[in-house]
Formats: structure tokens, sequence, C-alpha cells
């Protein structure tokens, strides 16, 4: 091992790469980096970039920019692209922008200590190959103490080619990892201190083993590890809701009582130009059905407004929908072209509707999740414990509907209690000890 060094990395989009920047971070703290939170002090920055929607090459190369001081205070400074805009776009970056030393794509992070190597040598440094061999393999890292929670990918890439989205161009094909080694990666966290498991893919729902292990099936073999008492996992499409994934939400108590199933838009003709391969009416029988099985569940949604070709009474389609869902929690954006998918060419919709139209979805959906939040008071929960409150004697976790509770208990971080909601705030809600209730190891 060589002298410590400092390593500092900047993520941006989704949960996977929330994930992958901590497998980055073990896998260079084989190179001898310790991971620092100051930009200032490192002696590698790497930028863990998202493509997913638009200006998102010119946000990096003004974050490079930001960079540029350090640079000159620290020529030994090396500074790396990573994630989907890497995979995309990293041959160009390194061309343009001389500061960066390192380029590496989404699949290639194992090849980061060669990378990292390269670099330091002054050679070019890139990386964007979708190898053959299994990175996660070659990904092992320290094994450090974990927090109560943690993200594990079990999925990657997407096949669905929905018209706008390039996810299937920088993350490639659907490929699912052998659940063996998923369930070794689960015990290892589990020991490491882990309470709660948040399985990742870009379609986790189309999970499928070369043993044919489902993710339904995954789900029931991680529910029998000891001191895992939470499994949740992101993010889903409808078509890939089987049966028996909708059966573990009513029979695995460990599944959390929440869902995460992007629709986008509530108008067959808008869902048929996306390439979603369903209608409307197929999600709400299939949410319907979901209740059935687990009626308490919290649904979360993504929405795009102003997809190429939209009209008013596509987007009146999208508010009826989501009356009828009721969601406890969404994410909307507005469309945005994407180069390269097949979207992009289409004739747009008027910048000043799409951002109306997204307004009017906003404010319906933040009734929604208000609403589902305060029915919560008076309400008994469980809370996993994460972290102390500001308050002295407070503490904060998450419920199993995923609302951030505070409450004043002795309960340690990875403790789960039951508490009565007491109140709900802005973003939040309020807790106390139900009456009777000793610490919990079994969530409810
Ligand atoms: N424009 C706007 N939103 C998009 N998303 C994906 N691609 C685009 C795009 N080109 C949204 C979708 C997806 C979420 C992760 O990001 O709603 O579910
Ligand atoms: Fe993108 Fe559609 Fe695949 Fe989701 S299912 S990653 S939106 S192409």
């Amino acid at each position: 091992m060589t002298t410590s060094k400092k390593l500092f990395i900047k993520t941006y989009g989704c949960q996977m790469n929330v994930y992958d920047s901590e497998r980055m971070a073990e896998t260079l703290a084989g190179q001898g980096y310790e991971a620092t939170d100051q930009a200032g002090e490192a002696d590698m920055i790497l930028l863990n970039t998202c493509h997913i929607r638009e200006k998102a090459a010119e946000k990096v190369y003004s974050e490079l920019g930001r960079l540029r001081p350090l640079k000159d205070a620290n020529p030994d400074l090396k500074i790396g692209v990573a994630g989907c805009v890497a995979q995309a776009e990293g041959a160009e970056i390194m061309a343009r922008q001389p500061l960066v030393d390192l380029v590496v794509g989404p699949q290639s992070y194992h090849r980061l200590p060669e990378l990292e190597a390269k670099a330091r040598s002054g050679a070019p440094a890139l990386d964007t190959d979708f190898p053959a061999e299994d990175k996660f393999d070659h990904m092992r890292g320290p094994r450090a103490a974990r927090g109560p929670t943690a993200f594990l990918t079990v999925q990657e890439g997407c096949d669905k080619f929905c018209a706008f989205c390039v996810v299937p161009y920088t993350r490639g094909a659907e490929v699912s990892r052998p659940a063996d080694k998923v369930m070794a990666e689960a015990r290892d966290l589990v020991e490491r201190g882990v309470r709660e498991i948040t399985l990742l893919g870009q379609n986790v729902n189309a999970y499928a083993d070369a043993d044919g292990v489902t993710l339904a099936t995954l789900i029931r073999r991680l529910a029998k590890v000891d001191g895992l008492e939470r499994i949740r996992f992101t993010t889903s499409h409808p078509n890939d809701m089987s049966d028996d994934l909708i059966a573990a939400h009513g029979e695995v108590e460990k599944l959390m009582p929440y869902l995460h199933l992007p629709v986008q838009s509530g108008s067959d003709k808008i869902l048929k130009a996306m390439n979603r391969r369903h209608t409307a009416d197929h999600y709400i029988r299939l949410i319907e059905r979901i209740r059935a099985a687990r009626p308490d569940i919290l649904l979360s949604g993504d929405f795009i407004t102003g997809f190429p070709g939209e009209s008013e009474a596509d987007f009146a389609d999208t508010l009826a929908l989501v009356e009828t869902v009721g969601y406890g929690q969404a994410y909307s954006f507005k469309y945005s072209s994407r180069p390269g998918t097949p979207a992009a060419d289409r004739a747009e919709v008027p910048e000043v509707k799409k951002a109306d139209r997204l307004a009017r979805l906003q404010a319906l959906l933040g009734a929604q999740q208000k609403a589902t939040q305060d029915a919560m008071v008076g309400r008994e929960v469980s809370v996993l414990f994460e972290k102390s409150g500001r308050l002295p004697g407070q503490m904060v976790g998450k419920s199993e509907y995923l609302h951030a509770v505070f409450a004043e208990t002795d309960a340690a971080v990875g403790e789960i209690r039951k508490l009565r909601i007491i109140e709900s705030s802005a973003n939040s809600l309020g807790g106390e000890l139900a009456l009777g209730q000793g610490p919990v190891t079994q969530s409810a």
C-alpha cells in the first residue's frame, strides 16, 4: 500500500451513483486513498455524473471550471469524471478540458486502480468500455463499519428503450448479478451494521439471474438473513411487476410498504409515443392488485410533462391518473430532449407549456404527498434510527413508509422502535415512543 492520499467524490443523480461512489471509494482505498469531504485537501477529485436530463455536460464543464484554482494550488491533484456523462461524452470532455486526468464509465470502475496509476504517470486514462468481466467481483474494498442503511446494486442497464431516455445507451443492456453474490454482499453488509438494504437496478423488478432467480425470490431469500430487518427495491417498470412480486408485498414482513412505480404519463397516446408498452388502464389495474396485496403501501412515481406531441387533453389524462392513484411521493420533470434518443428529433412542446403543466402537476402531487404525510398523525409506525437530530436527545430515522421521523428517545443508531406519530411538519414527522414499547428487533 502506498502512503495515504485523500479522495473527494461528488455524486450527482440517482441512488445507483451513490452506490457506485461508495464502491469507487472502497476500490481506491486499496490504493491508499482515504475519503475526505473537503475538496480543497484532496489528491484526487472524482465527479460521478448523471446524464438523464438537460445540460448534463454543461454542468460538468462548469463544475470542472470551479476546480481549476485547486489544481493551480496543487499540481499533483488528479481530476476524474465518472458516471453516465463520462460514458456518453468522456473522450470529448478529455479533449476539451485539459484539467481532466481520468475518465471512467460506469461499467469500468473496477479498473480504477490501473487508471489512477496511468493518470499519475501523466498518460491519458480513459475507459468507457462495457467489459465482459464482472466489475463487482473486482471491487472488493476494506470491510469498514457501515451505517444502518445501504444500497446494493443487483441489476444494471435497461432494455426498455423509452423514447426519451439515455439509460439504455449510458448503462447498456440489462444485466443481473448472480443471486449468490448478492446474498454474500448482503450478509457482509449486515455483519458491518446494516439493518436495511435497498436493492437497486434501473429496472430492478426485471431482475433475473442466470439460474432464473427473480426479484421476488431474491427478496424472500434476503428476508431469511438474521439481522437484516428491512428490504426495499427501486426502480421498477410496470410491465415487470410479476404476480410473485406483488404477492411478496403481502407476505414478506421485512419488505417495506413503499413502491416506486413510474408511469410518466396518463395518456395512452403519449405512453405509446414514449414506447412504454402499457396503457393508463393497465397501470391503474396493476395498482389495484398491489393495494389488494398490501393495502397500506405508499406509492411513488415519476412523471414527465411536455413530451413531444402532448396536448392539453393528454396532460389532463395525467392529472386524472394522479387523482385516481393517489401518490404519497413523486418526482416530476419537464421533458428534456436527449441527443441520441428516439424522441430527440420530434417537434417539441413549447417551454412555457412544459413549465406550466409541470407546475400544475406538482401542485397536485405536492398536495397528495402532504395529505399522505399528515394522515400518519395518530398512527403507529416503526422507525429505524439513522442519526441524531439537531436538538439534544433527539434522533431521526425513517418509517417503513420512508417518511423522516424525529423523536426524543434513547434509541441508538441502527435500532428500530415503534413510535406514535404526533405531528406533521413540512418535510418530516414527529413521533413519541408508543406506550409499552421497548426496543424491537423485528420490523412490524
Ligand atoms: N426528460 C425528462 N425526464 C426524464 N427522465 C428520464 N429521461 C428524461 C428526459 N429526457 C425522468 C423519467 C425517469 C426519471 C429517472 O427521470 O421520469 O423515470
Ligand atoms: Fe429509461 Fe425507460 Fe429504461 Fe427507465 S425503463 S431506465 S425510463 S428506458
